[in-house]
């Protein structure tokens, strides 16, 4: 069946600072098995003004597993296998673009993949099989139109456009990654997009990230002596906040999925 043929199902993927959807109601667990292991996490179902949810917490629960060590595959496909339509993925970004700072939320519309060794396709070596997939754009245009239109209406100013570069981490990055990576054309800095992204969209999922900035890149800012993570709690939680309306609006704005 393809996904236009499914009722609207709506997933959101919450990353650091997003480990629950606190607005869902009616919830339920739903453990879901995968050829590929297990996803992060069991599924929370349920519901937003009335409307059918997905949330999958990317990191686990208890925020325990390593953007490196994340079972992408498992998480994506355990999300078709309940019949989502639809992917937001939140998460929070490093900023590297001089007009985006803590605070603001992006929704990117490219990325630029520097992570590695992360298995990163749902395609063996299958013959006849279109392994090739097209990843021009690698964001969903009328997800992302949804999340731009909603902030609108809810007056928050959203970066709409932007390079999101995916990098390894756990660490983050030095002064000079990052000049590198301003020089390539990234926005944002991120370490989870890939192989998220492409392999929703090997399942022929459309999915959007909206991007929480949460800290100047390394070298940019205030953070040219440093990032000190563990004291951007508030920043996190503030901008996280943010995310949630603009979560509970574009459900409750009954836009089509
Ligand atoms: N780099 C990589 N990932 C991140 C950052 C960063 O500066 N901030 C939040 N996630």
């Amino acid at each position: 069946m393809s996904t236009n043929e499914r009722s609207p199902l709506l997933a959101i993927i919450g990353g650091s600072g997003l480990n629950h959807l606190s607005i869902l109601e009616d919830t339920r667990r739903q453990f879901v098995r995968t050829p590929y292991g297990e996803p992060s996490c069991p599924l929370t179902l349920g519901t937003i003004c009335g409307h059918e949810m997905v949330f999958l917490a990317r990191h686990g629960h208890g925020h325990t597993i390593m953007p490196a060590d994340i079972n992408y595959r498992a998480n994506i496909y355990a999300l078709r296998e309940v019949g989502v339509t639809g992917i937001i993925a939140v998460g929070s970004v490093g900023s590297i673009h001089p007009s985006m700072g803590p605070g603001d939320l992006v929704i990117p519309d490219q990325i630029i993949d520097y992570s590695w060794g992360r298995i990163s396709t749902f395609f063996g070596c299958e013959q006849g099989v279109e392994m090739h997939t097209d990843f021009t754009h690698p964001f969903s245009e009328m997800l992302r139109s949804r999340l731009s239109g909603v902030a609108d209406l809810l007056g928050f100013h959203v970066h709409d456009g932007g390079v999101y570069a995916c990098t390894q981490g756990p660490r983050l990055e030095t002064a000079a990654e990052i000049r590198r990576m301003a020089g390539d054309g990234a926005d944002v800095v991120g370490m989870t997009a890939m192989p998220e992204a492409v392999l929703a969209r090997e399942l022929n999922i459309p999915y959007a990230m909206l991007n929480v900035v949460v800290n100047h890149a390394a070298g940019i800012g205030e953070s040219t002596q440093g990032i000190q993570f563990s004291a951007l709690g508030d920043v996190i939680e503030q901008a996280m906040c943010k995310a949630r309306l603009l979560i509970e609006a574009l459900v409750g704005c009954k836009v089509p999925t």
